[in-house]
């Protein structure tokens, strides 16, 4: 048995970061500057985007992009019952009306059909989470919005790599938007990232991100000189620091080394795992491309003779730290108490939320991690044979 707690999620942070964070407390400009902006150009050339507005995290930028798409009070948006509740929260604090709908068993991702089930007159948009990475459906979904009039929110939480069919996630839909925290598949700690083609949602948010104050606020105490600023809007503080850009401005770079270091975990637990009783992931849709952020498996209690909270349990004893992404939305009691959605009207994501549990996949990852990683589920999941 391992030695050390295998942490799940771990990212690797590298030289490069650790010394530009450096320079940035040496500097003294700890607040967003010219390390936010170079971050937001990176990002916008990774993703083939017209602008990147960076925030304070993917949440925040959620909220703006329901804002800056104009939902509120007596909008409804559809987000799936499979995903984080900041999804969900995200929609509630713009003021509009959650509607959820239940996911596709082998993807996990927004059912299209049922999407189309739950469009009302009311509806304004959808938000879809491309859930571990996997793209959704995004042909169906962008066939519904056309055809309803509906916006678009891709949540890119787990998608920084993601394609569909050729176009990269995030830039979709009218506004995607990435997460960067300390779990996710390039970090800043805290941190997320607006992505849209449109000048003026982009503005819009930039403004919303910081108190709503005029452009380029930010800079009003840098070095070139004081200028005063109007406030335009009632913002919030959402606006992300050079410190956190410091580190994800590095990370960028190395993207692509991360994923192809995550597809040979990934392929090493596949293998590993083929004839245990238990469900893997579904196989990468070939014309698309996964992010490969979450290694899941699902845990039936009949078939692996061992529950997923028994399985977690014994991973745990054996120093090997696991997540579990998610329990489905309407199991929440704030949630049952304000929609009052019930578990078994969203049965896939509730099967989900009882079974899954992610294994560890970090580029941090050393080949003894990975094998410590199988041995310990191995020797908790029996094969049958
Ligand atoms: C699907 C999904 N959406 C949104 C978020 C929120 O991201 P952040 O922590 O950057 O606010 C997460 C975070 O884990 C997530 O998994």
């Amino acid at each position: 048995m391992r030695n050390s707690y295998l942490v799940f999620g771990q990212p690797l942070i590298e030289e490069a970061e650790i010394e530009e964070v450096v320079k940035s407390l040496r500097a003294a400009w700890l607040g967003t500057g010219p390390k936010v902006a170079e971050f937001e150009t990176r990002i916008a050339s990774y993703k083939g985007s017209s602008h990147a507005v960076a925030v304070n995290s993917c949440t925040a930028g959620l909220h703006l992009a329901c804002l800056a798409l104009a939902l509120g009070p007596g909008d409804e948006v559809i987000v799936p019952a499979m995903t984080f509740a900041a999804t969900v929260n995200s929609v509630i604090h713009a003021g509009a009306t959650p509607v959820l709908v239940d996911v596709e068993p082998d993807t996990f991702n927004i059912d299209p059909e049922q999407v189309r089930r739950a469009i009302t007159p009311r509806t304004k948009a959808i938000m879809p989470v491309h859930f571990a990475g996997r793209a959704c459906n995004m042909d169906a979904l962008l066939s519904l919005a056309q055809q309803h009039g509906l916006k678009i929110i891709e949540d890119c939480a787990h998608a920084i790599e993601t394609e569909y069919r050729g176009r990269k996630a995030g830039t979709i839909g009218d506004c995607g938007i990435l997460s960067f925290y300390a779990t996710k598949n390039i970090v800043t700690g805290e941190g997320g990232m607006v992505l849209t083609s449109d000048d003026e949602i982009a503005a819009r948010i930039k403004i919303l991100a910081l108190h709503g104050m005029s452009k380029d606020a930010w800079k009003r105490f840098s070095d070139a000189g004081y200028n005063h600023y109007d406030v335009v809007e009632v913002g919030f503080k959402y606006n992300m620091m050079d410190l956190q850009a410091a580190i994800g401005m590095h990370q960028i770079t190395r993207v692509e080394a991360y994923w192809i270091k995550r597809l040979r975990v990934w392929e090493q637990y596949d293998r590993a795992f083929a004839d245990l009783p238990v469900s893997r992931p579904a196989r990468p849709d070939p014309e698309s491309r996964h992010g490969l952020h979450l290694y899941t498996l699902l845990i039936d209690e009949t078939a692996s003779r061992v529950s997923r909270d028994q399985f977690v349990s014994e991973l745990h004893r054996r120093n090997i730290g696991t997540g579990v992404h998610y329990r489905a939305i309407p199991v929440h009691p704030v949630y049952q108490r304000l929609f009052g959605w019930a578990p078994s009207d969203y049965p896939v994501a509730d099967a989900i939320g009882r079974t899954t549990v992610s294994l560890p996949l970090s580029a941090k990852l050393t080949d003894k991690d990975v094998s410590d990683v199988i041995e310990a589920v191995q020797e908790v999941i029996r094969s049958p044979h």
